[in-house]
């Protein structure tokens, strides 16, 4: 297994070409199967959740090609698609649901191994389910799978208990076949919602009201190829946001939607970041003000994300003052915080919220990235740490960050990659 050695470093200053989404590329690949007609998707990161995305595909019958060089997926996938996905596909990443929608659209059968939880949470899938009963399907749960069936899929109505980003995409592209119009309401608000729903209509899809609680779509017959460049990735846009606030840097961040962020940036403000919007970027200056505390508290977008919560948090630790940090997405999203406190932080947590003593000098340590975004959380406090740190199991981190040591060491880390 690999691992991070880090010592402290910065202030990191210079400039970071942000990648195209993860978290926008991982359901437009999924929409693919609503068409057997070739889709070519650009600004693909080169990551293993993307390639988990393409494997499944392949194992459905999609005919794949990854120039990775210049970053282009094109799919093709023909009449013979098989309905079931393999587990050891599934087990390794749960946005693999997203497949479901779009087979049950496209076949009238999808059966899909329960992703199962992982370090943030026990992840359901009760609201995929409500989705595909509203488009009149019939969903058998198994004890470690959820099969759809559905001789023609009918247009209806849900209500989403809670704005799941999964489940608006899910329902979203089944109903882009049904025959009918289905309206979502409390819709998940994410920009990625919204990218997705532009890929579908440019498909020939007809939607309406992506990116705002009610979406409305009204079925096609089928759908066409198109081409599409995938939003820039928000979520890697505020961790080197963080990165420069960490270390006091001054980075100038390029391929941003400065909108698509504007949370972050409020709070980041609020401790004293300065921003500067520029026809280069992004500049992001933590070298002006001292930096003091604040809160924060995760919501769905527009709210702060939860994906930026435990990277936050490492700021938090760093900066002099007392914050509150309050998860309200996922049950299970503070595994860092053991990992922080081995470094030197003062944090406690109740519930599901954090209390933290900012100021504490960190001071390096062994320690490991218990999910995808926790392992980023680390590796910042690594970079303000006295001493080295090593940080195993960073697998995580590479699911989701493109380059992730190059673009870091570009900017003035003093970050390794080793095998273990
Ligand atoms: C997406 O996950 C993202 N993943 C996550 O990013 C992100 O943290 C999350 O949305 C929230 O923004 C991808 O897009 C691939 P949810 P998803 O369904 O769709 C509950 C990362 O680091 N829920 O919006 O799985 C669920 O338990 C990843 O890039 C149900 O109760 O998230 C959770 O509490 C991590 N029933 C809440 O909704 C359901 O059927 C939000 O989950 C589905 C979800």
């Amino acid at each position: 297994m690999a691992k991070y050695i880090i010592e402290k470093s910065g202030p990191l200053r210079g400039t970071v070409e942000i990648s195209g989404a993860k978290n926008a590329v991982l359901p437009i690949l999924a929409a693919t199967l609503l068409t057997d007609e070739p889709c070519e998707i650009m600004d693909v990161p080169a990551l293993s959740d993307v390639e988990v995305m393409v494997k499944l595909l392949e194992s459905i019958g999609s005919r794949v090609s990854w120039d990775y060089r210049n970053k282009i997926i094109t799919v093709e996938s023909g009449k013979s698609l098989r309905n079931e996905a393999p587990r050891e596909l599934v087990s390794l990443m749960r946005g693999s649901i997203f497949a479901m929608g779009p087979l049950l659209a496209r076949t009238g059968r999808a059966k899909f191994p329960l992703p199962g939880g992982c370090a943030i949470g026990a992840r359901p899938v009760d609201l995929h389910k409500k989705g595909f009963e509203a488009l009149k399907a019939v969903v058998e749960m198994g004890d470690d799978y959820m099969e759809a069936r559905a001789r023609e899929l009918i247009g209806g109505h849900v209500y989403l208990d809670f704005p799941s980003v999964g489940a608006t995409e899910n329902i979203m592209m089944a109903a882009t076949l049904a025959s009918g119009t289905t309206v979502i309401e409390n819709a998940a608000e994410e920009p990625e919602i919204t990218d997705l729903a532009v890929f579908l209509n440019k498909m020939g899809a007809k939607g309406k009201g992506a990116g705002s609680a009610t979406i409305r779509v009204e079925g096609v017959e089928s759908l066409h190829g198109t081409k599409h460049t995938v939003i820039p990735d928000r979520i890697e846009t505020g961790s080197f946001m963080l990165a420069a606030a960490i270390t006091r840097g001054d980075l100038l961040l390029t391929n941003v939607v400065p909108g698509h962020v504007s949370a972050v940036m409020s709070k980041l403000s609020e401790c004293g970041v300065v921003f500067e919007e520029n026809d280069e970027g992004l500049r992001v200056r933590a070298d002006v003000n001292p930096l003091v505390a604040t809160d924060i508290k995760t919501m769905p977008y527009p709210g702060f994300p939860t994906d930026l919560q435990s990277q936050f948090m490492s700021l938090l630790t760093v900066v002099r003052g007392h914050s509150t940090v309050t998860e309200t997405i996922f049950e299970g999203r503070f595994k860092h915080i053991g990992e922080l406190n081995r470094m030197g932080a003062d944090i406690r947590i109740e519930d599901r919220k954090a209390e933290v003593e900012g100021g504490q000098p960190l001071r390096g340590a062994r320690i490991r990235a218990t999910d995808l975004r926790a392992g980023v959380a680390l590796v910042l406090a690594a970079l303000t740490a006295e001493g080295e740190t090593e940080i195993s199991d960073i697998h995580f981190v590479e699911r989701g960050y493109e380059e992730f040591t190059q673009k870091m060491t570009k900017i003035g880390a003093n970050i390794r990659r080793v095998e273990d």
